[in-house]
């Protein structure tokens, strides 16, 4: 076949049979005006392929950019041996490279919806290391709203629009947040301009929860990991800001990305991990457990230990950034979980929404499947494709243990971490919540104009709410720093503006609370 045949049969359309379509204008019909016949196998495979183009959304970060590229070891924590504290291969040795995939996100809404909204930004990191894949999935922030899992449905429903009208209404989620103290830090930053950030590669990450290192003696250490823009400078958006650049654009981060990785202006962060001792840290005035607090990087410093480029664009959205599967569980020796309960229960969610939204076989997918040896017995389900095994393995033993040549234990690569548990069965919050000291000083590090726009921005959505709801927040920014509630109470005062539609409802809602609260004072 010479250049030019192969070139027209390289771009000659096929169906996904592979045969060549010779007409892809018309149906088959009895006559040019007469009816379809049922054989019209190439429009029948085109349109039911069409029907099932949409998997369901992701239940929260729905809308999304993703993009390829490596991580590259320093080979020390700081300015110390790595091995001391974690026996992660990927880390040990400086300049060694592990292929990359990011997906960035916004939190609430659906996947079209505007990449301005005050919201939080996914920050999700799959490093294909040669120990197996390990899923880093993270924030812009570096707290939560909850430290308790069980709380998550709510909290996410509450942020939506509301089940009768399908509008939002801010009024649903700060009922919520004002019944949840635990959130006055998150929303502290939400409503300043750290809420908005200008775009994904302007961007911190963070992994929000706390993680445990773990060296070759079974020792651990509780981590926290941050990722720091390198090249890039962190730029946020005011609201004003952000609704001029909504008016025009509703996928302005997306395009960012994808137009910066095309002109070769590739994004970088250096990754970052503070480090406590494995242990209650009763000197601390917060759990090192709880996900709603910061530990402050004076006394836990910022020690690197790699950095991250994102160099490649995906080939196809839907195969690469749509199907990706990010998950809290998926560590590698070395890495572990530390009993932050809000970890804990984000672990069970990711795969379970998974095998829900991609499908059983979604680790079997390229963008998902580690780009090492994988030999497992878990086979069958749909769409199983892998027939390969084990170079020396028998194909009839697809269980273990086995003496008839199946698969076998891996030899340990160091001891295990075994913590030891003395206590009873409980449903309790941690001891020290410390709801509001953090807030406070969130706020009062603010620079002057973060501080005003965050006002603003609280008294535009709190003035949509019913008092009592109003009378909560302000009770709750006045525990965090006396002039924070003092700022919202007086902007709440003077605000002029007229109570949205939402408002009808709220006084609806209102008056059922108040109704309900009589009946159950008889
Ligand atoms: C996505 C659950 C807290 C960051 C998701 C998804 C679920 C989920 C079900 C969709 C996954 C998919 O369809 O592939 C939960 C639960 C949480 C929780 C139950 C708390 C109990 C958090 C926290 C963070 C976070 C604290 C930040 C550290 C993310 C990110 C994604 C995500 C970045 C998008 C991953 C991607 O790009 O595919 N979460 N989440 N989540 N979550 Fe969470």
């Amino acid at each position: 076949m010479d250049k030019q045949e192969k070139r027209t049969k390289d771009l000659t359309l096929t169906d996904r049979q592979g045969h060549p379509i010779s007409d892809n204008q018309n149906i088959r019909t009895v006559g040019n005006r007469g009816p379809s016949t049922l054989e019209n196998y190439h429009y029948i495979e085109k349109v039911s392929h069409f029907d099932r183009e949409k998997i369901p959304e992701r239940v929260v970060h729905a809308r999304g950019a993703g993009a390829h590229g490596y991580f590259e070891a320093y080979g020390k924590v700081g300015n110390e041996s790595i091995a001391k504290y974690t026996r992660a291969k990927l880390f040990q040795e400086a300049g060694n490279r592990t292929p990359v995939f990011v997906r960035f996100s916004t939190v609430v809404h659906g996947g079209h919806s505007p990449e301005t909204l005050r919201d939080p930004r996914g920050f999700a990191v799959k490093f294909y290391t040669e120990e197996g894949n390990w899923d880093l999935v993270g924030n812009n922030l570096k707290i939560f709203f909850i430290r308790d899992p069980l709380k998550f449905p709510d909290m996410v429903h509450s942020f939506r629009p509301d089940p009768v009208t399908n509008l939002s209404n801010p009024e649903r989620m700060f009922d919520f947040v004002s019944n949840s103290p635990e959130a006055t830090h998150m929303i502290t930053f939400l409503f300043s301009p750290w809420g908005i950030p200008a775009n994904y590669r302007q961007m911190q990450g963070s992994g929000v929860n706390t993680y445990k290192w773990v060296n070759k003696e079974g020792q651990a250490v509780l981590v926290k990991y941050h990722w720091e823009p390198l090249k890039q400078e962190i730029k946020n958006l005011t609201q004003t800001e952000a609704n001029e650049i909504q008016a025009l654009n509703t996928s302005h981060a997306t395009q960012d990305l994808y137009e910066a990785i095309k002109r070769e202006n590739y994004p970088e962060w250096e990754l970052c991990v503070q480090i406590m001792s494995d242990d209650e840290q009763p000197e601390l005035d917060f759990d090192p457990l709880d996900p709603t607090k910061l530990w402050d990087h004076k006394q836990f410093p910022f020690l690197p230990v790699g950095k991250m480029v994102l160099n490649k664009n995906p080939d196809n959205y839907f195969a690469e950034v749509e199907q990706a599967a990010f998950g809290t569980g998926v560590l590698v020796d070395g890495l572990d979980f530390s009993d932050d309960k809000l970890l804990q229960g984000r672990t069970f969610s990711y795969s379970d929404t998974q095998r829900y939204r991609v499908g059983t076989n979604y680790l079997q997918l390229p963008i998902n499947a580690p780009k090492t040896h994988v030999a497992t017995n878990q086979r069958g389900g749909q769409m199983e494709y892998i027939v390969d095994k084990a170079a020396d393995q028998n194909p009839h033993v697809n269980y273990e243990p086995s003496s008839l040549g199946g698969l076998k234990e891996a030899a340990p690569s160091g001891l295990e971490h075994e913590p030891v548990y003395n206590a009873k069965l409980v449903r309790q919050k941690l001891d020290r919540t410390n709801d509001f000291k953090q807030a406070g000083e969130t706020f009062r590090n603010f620079e002057n104009w973060e501080r005003e726009e965050l006002i603003s921005n609280l008294v535009d959505a709190l003035n949509v709410c019913v008092p009592q709801i109003q009378q909560k927040m302000i009770e709750n920014f006045t525990n965090a720093d006396p002039e924070y509630g003092r700022r919202v109470s007086e902007g709440l005062a003077h605000s002029k503006k007229s109570a949205h539609l939402g408002s009808v409802d709220a006084q609806e809602g209102a008056e059922i609370a108040e109704e309900s609260g009589k009946q159950s004072d008889r």
